[in-house]
C-alpha cells in the first residue's frame, strides 16, 4: 500500500479556540483524520515572534493544554493523529535556519500579515524573528513533509512561501520535499456576534468552542442583528445579518431556517424567537465537543500524555528529513570527510 499523503497544520498557543476556527478549518482536520496522516503542530516558537518574554513561556503549558483540548473536543482523535510542541523538536529551528537561504527579505516584506501581527503586538519596528515567521512556518509544514495544509484564510499566503521554498530547495539539491497546498474551510470567515468584523478573541466577540450553554445563550442575545428593527412588525433585513448567518451555518433544521428568514423579512417574527432558536442550534452543536472535553479533562494528565507521545513521534520524523534535507545538500558530508581525514591523522600519530 501506498503511504498515506500526511496533513501539517496547527496554532500558536494563545488561547481559547472559537466557532470561526472551528468552520475556518478544525472542521477540515477532523474530516480528513483518516485519509491523511495528521501532525498537529502547537506553534510555541511561532509565538515567540511577538510574544518572547518569560511570562509568556511560563504560560504555554497552560496555553497548550487548552489548545489541545479544543482540538480533542472538535473530535481529532489521538489514536490517529499527531499532535505535538514545536519548541521540543530540534530539528525545526535547524531547518528554519536552512530555508532562510532560500527566501528574500523584499519577499517577506511583501507580507501583509506580518505587518498586522506587528501592529496588533504594539511593536513599532519588526523583528528579525517576525519577519521570519512564514519561514518558520515553511519549516513546520516540510518537517513531516506535508502535502496538505488546512489553514485560516488569512494563512493562505505562508502555505504559498512554503511551497515557494519547498520548490526552490528541491531545485536546488533535488526532490526532497513535495509541494505543499493550503485548504480552506467552507466559511473562510466568519463575522463575530457584533456583525462588525470577523470572529476573533481580541476582540471580544467570540463564541468558544468552551464557552457553556448559558454564556452561549447570553452571547446569542446580545448579538447585533437588523438595527431598522426596533419591533418585531418591521420588515428586516436577512442578508449579512450575523444571527441569520450563524443560523445558516449551524442550525440544521433547515425548514425552521426558512421559515424563520421569511417572517422576519415579513415583520411576522421576534427577534427573541430568532435568537432563542439561534441558542439552542448551537448549543446542539456544541454539546457533543462539550462531552469530549469532559471526557479528557476527567483523565488527569491524558492531555500531557498526548502532547509528549506525539512530540517523540514527530521528533523520529523529522530527524529523518533533516537526515535527507542535509544529504541532499551535501552539508552533512562536509563533516564526514573532515572527521574522517582527522581520524585518519590520529590514528597515524598514535601508530608512529
Ligand atoms: N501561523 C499559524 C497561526 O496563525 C500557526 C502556525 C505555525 C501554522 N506553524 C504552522 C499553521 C504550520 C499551519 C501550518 O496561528
Amino acid at each position: 500500500m501506498e503511504a498515506r499523503k500526511r496533513i501539517l497544520t496547527g496554532d500558536r498557543p494563545t488561547g481559547k479556540m472559537h466557532l470561526g476556527h472551528y468552520v475556518g478549518s478544525l472542521k477540515n482536520r477532523v474530516a480528513l483524520q483518516d485519509e491523511y496522516e495528521c501532525f498537529f503542530i502547537i506553534a510555541d516558537l511561532n509565538m515567540l515572534t511577538t510574544k518572547p518574554d518569560k511570562a509568556s513561556i511560563e504560560q504555554i503549558d497552560q496555553t497548550a493544554r487548552e489548545m489541545v483540548l479544543d482540538y480533542l473536543a472538535s473530535g481529532i482523535d489521538p489514536e490517529k493523529s499527531t499532535i505535538y510542541l514545536q519548541s521540543a523538536v530540534h530539528e525545526v529551528y535547524e531547518l528554519n535556519l536552512l530555508f532562510e537561504m532560500l527566501v528574500t527579505v523584499p519577499r517577506l516584506s511583501r507580507m501583509p500579515s506580518l505587518k498586522d501581527m506587528a501592529r496588533d503586538a504594539g511593536l513599532t519596528e519588526m523583528p528579525f524573528g517576525l519577519l521570519g515567521y512564514p519561514v518558520l512556518q515553511a519549516a513546520d509544514i516540510l518537517t513531516p513533509r506535508a502535502h496538505l495544509v488546512p489553514v485560516g484564510k488569512d494563512n493562505l499566503p505562508h502555505v504559498e512561501l512554503a511551497a515557494e521554498i519547498a520548490r526552490r530547495f528541491n531545485y536546488l539539491y533535488g526532490e526532497v520535499f513535495p509541494i505543499p497546498q493550503g485548504m480552506v474551510g467552507e466559511v473562510p470567515t466568519l463575522v463575530g456576534t457584533d456583525g462588525q468584523a470577523k470572529m476573533s478573541k481580541s476582540l471580544g466577540n467570540a463564541i468558544f468552542l468552551s464557552d457553556d450553554a448559558a454564556t452561549v445563550r447570553k452571547k446569542v442575545f446580545s448579538m447585533y442583528t437588523d438595527p431598522k428593527r426596533i419591533h418585531a412588525h418591521i420588515p428586516g433585513t436577512v442578508e449579512g445579518n450575523p444571527v441569520f448567518i450563524y443560523h445558516d451555518i449551524f442550525n440544521p433544521d433547515r425548514e425552521e431556517v426558512e421559515d424563520l428568514k421569511r417572517r422576519y423579512q415579513q415583520g411576522k417574527v421576534g427577534d427573541v424567537e430568532v435568537k432563542e432558536k439561534l441558542a439552542r442550534a448551537l448549543n446542539a452543536f456544541l454539546d457533543p465537543l462539550r462531552q469530549r472535553r469532559a471526557c479528557y479533562e476527567g483523565q488527569a494528565g491524558l492531555v500531557d500524555e498526548i502532547i509528549y507521545a506525539g512530540t517523540l513521534r514527530t521528533r523520529e520524523e523529522a530527524a529523518e528529513t533533516l537526515r535527507l534535507a542535509k544529504e541532499a545538500m551535501g552539508l552533512s558530508r562536509v563533516f564526514t570527510r573532515i572527521s574522517r581525514r582527522a581520524e585518519r591523522r590520529r590514528k597515524k600519530l598514535e601508530q608512529d
